[in-house]
């Protein structure tokens, strides 16, 4: 896939009900491990849930798509994700810990693209009961999950100006459209 097509990437909340391949993590990994980060330092860690038992365990201390839900709500054996990687931070000390973790997503979510995966990167969750289905010690250093699988929805990208509402929306035939500032609108040349 050309890279123009993996920048049209959009945030996928209903999944197919089919696995993935190990190899289909190890590409979201790969391209996790080779993302920028301060200073080298490496910090991040993963967890790749994949046992039914669990993902469904976790999906209930996941929320999705606020602006309409419950809409974007998965289902469990209907739309939940085939698989959660857990971030974690082995130190969270320091500024740029927030960073490093949205350049590694970033990388993860156009690998996952790349093969015809989705994602949702996912900052509301219930870290103390994902530990305790995990057996962390220390719900902090989740960072985010990432929910992963095919696609079972077609989100379409809106351009829209300065004067644009970026909220995300659902139309009458449930398809969810994420308008976008255009370049010019987002940008000063000097
Ligand atoms: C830091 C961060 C946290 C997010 N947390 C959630 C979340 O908890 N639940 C959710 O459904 N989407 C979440 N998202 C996805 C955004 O809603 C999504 O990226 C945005 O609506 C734009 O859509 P796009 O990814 O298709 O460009 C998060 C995105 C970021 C960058």
């Amino acid at each position: 896939m050309e890279f123009k097509e993996i920048l049209k990437r959009r945030t996928i909340r209903f999944f197919k009900q089919q696995p993935l391949a190990r190899e289909d993590f190890n590409a979201m990994l790969e391209a996790a491990r080779q993302a920028s980060c301060a200073s080298n330092k490496q910090r991040l860690r993963y967890i790749v849930v994949q046992t039914k038992e669990l993902v469904d365990a976790i999906l209930p201390h996941t929320a999705y798509a606020g602006l309409v839900t419950p809409r974007r709500n998965p289902e469990i054996n209907k739309t939940a994700p085939a698989a959660f990687l857990v971030m974690l931070a082995e130190d969270t000390s320091g500024k740029h810990i927030y960073a490093d973790a949205g350049a590694a997503v970033q990388s993860i979510q156009f690998a996952a693209w790349e093969r015809g995966i989705g994602c949702c990167w996912l900052g509301s969750f219930k870290p103390e009961k994902v530990a305790e289905l995990l057996n962390l010690k220390d719900p902090a250093k989740i960072i985010y999950l990432i929910a992963v699988g095919y696609p079972a929805e077609n989100p379409v990208t809106e351009d829209i100006d300065a004067d644009g509402n970026p909220a995300y929306y659902l139309d009458d035939n449930d398809t969810l459209h994420v308008p976008k500032f255009t370049v010019d609108a987002i940008t000063e040349w000097m």
